[in-house]
């Protein structure tokens, strides 16, 4: 699938699936259930969140509920320019919520930081942040996030979820793009 457009794996399907086990064991101790507050509340970012999102609340031990929201960030297929917009909204009120924002990865930041402001409005209870991946050395704005499952290198990358112009999000593994694709 998708023949010499992935360089390398750089995180295996394997990998992705330990490491969102141990996030959600860890991410659990803290929302007993029972709490005043309900279920904990999963909002996930579309598109790119949907993989994780959906392994990550299905390894969770304790209930979750899910909504979803899909935000854009104007500016070229490769990076983002801060510039966001709500494609869909939630469907539901979020005031006196334990909110957990489900994102796939923190590039520049500016999404996230996008979305926390607007989220925050709203009242949760509490908000907090799982990504799968993040770029420290892409981050433009510093965003507070407890849980991160890996640390990776600015590179171009696809798969689980994260696309280049729509494509790759299928592969079940996090890939590097080779080159000549968004060159070309
Ligand atoms: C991607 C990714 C994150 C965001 C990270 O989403 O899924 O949501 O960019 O970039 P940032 O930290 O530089 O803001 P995108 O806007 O491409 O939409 P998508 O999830 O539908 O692919
Ligand atoms: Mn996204
Ligand atoms: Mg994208």
């Amino acid at each position: 699938m998708y023949e010499g457009d992935i360089a390398s794996v750089l995180i295996s399907e394997e990998q992705i699936a330990e490491r969102t086990a141990e996030l959600a064991a860890s991410i659990a101790e803290r929302y007993p259930e029972g709490a005043p507050e309900g279920d904990l509340l999963l909002i996930g970012v579309l598109k790119g969140a949907i993989f994780f999102m959906t392994d990550f609340a299905r390894a969770l031990p304790i209930p979750a509920q899910m909504e979803f929201m899909a935000v854009s960030s104007y500016g070229s297929s490769t990076s983002s320019s801060g510039v966001v917009r709500i494609l869909k909204d939630l469907d539901k009120d979020i005031a006196g919520r334990n909110v957990l924002i489900v994102e796939d990865i923190i590039d520049s930041g500016l999404t996230l930081s996008w979305l926390i402001r607007n989220l925050s409005t709203r009242n949760p209870a509490s908000l907090e942040v799982v990504t799968l991946l993040r770029k420290p050395e892409a981050q433009k704005i510093d965003v507070e996030v407890k849980d991160v499952g890996f640390d990776i290198p600015n590179e171009f990358v696809v798969g689980y979820g994260l696309d280049y112009d729509e494509r790759y999000r299928d592969l079940p593994y996090i890939g590097t793009l080779h080159p000549k694709v968004y060159s070309s």
